[in-house]
């Protein structure tokens, strides 16, 4: 994501989160973050290939060995065909360039379809936050990954290695 993708990005945060929408200040805030030697942040989009139109974005941040995934969000035409899939896959190498040993997120309580893409590449509950979701005082569910685990092809939990000896 470049500070030319703010606009479209910011359309797209308004129709998949109305009532809590980034505004254009922290995009470019971020994005400040995102780039050089000491970059902290991975922001990324996805364009349409025949329109070249936004239809995905997402970021993370690293603070010393924990990564955190900012925000992610797929148009929803899109919802479906692997787009979040694709998205998350970007940020959690980057968590792995970062140097993360974790990765950790909120997701809205009632959010399940984000919930299962989470837990597909072994994101784990392990609190609430009450009420973090404003106006609207809905609570955050809070998933964590540890990245080493993150070699492994998604769905292939713990408990489910095969052993080869
Ligand atoms: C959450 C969100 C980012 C997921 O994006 P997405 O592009 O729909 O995600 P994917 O397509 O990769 O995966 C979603 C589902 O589609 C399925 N899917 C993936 N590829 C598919 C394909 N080629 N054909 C059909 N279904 C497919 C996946 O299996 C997955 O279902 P499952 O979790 O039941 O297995 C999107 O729904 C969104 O933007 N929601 C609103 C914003 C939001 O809530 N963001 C998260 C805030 S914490």
């Amino acid at each position: 994501m470049r500070w030319w993708d703010i606009d479209p990005v910011l359309e797209l945060e308004h129709e998949l989160f109305p009532e809590d929408a980034w505004s254009a200040g922290m995009f470019w805030s971020e994005l400040a973050h995102a780039r050089g030697p000491g970059a902290t942040r991975r922001y990324v989009v996805a364009e349409e290939p025949a329109t070249g139109r936004i239809v995905g974005y997402a970021g993370l941040a690293a603070a010393g060995d924990l990564g955190d995934v900012q925000t992610i969000g797929v148009t929803r035409d899109h919802w479906g065909g692997g787009l979040g899939f694709e998205l998350l896959t970007d940020l959690l190498k980057h968590a792995t360039a970062f140097e993360c040993s974790a990765v950790l997120l909120e997701v809205r309580v009632d959010n399940t379809r984000a919930q299962k893409l989470y837990e597909r590449f072994g994101f784990e509950p392990i609190g609430f936050r009450r009420g973090y979701y404003q106006p609207g005082n809905i609570d955050a569910l809070v998933m964590r990954l540890h990245v080493q685990e993150h070699g492994q092809e998604p769905g292939q939990e713990h408990g489910q290695e095969t052993e080869t000896d």
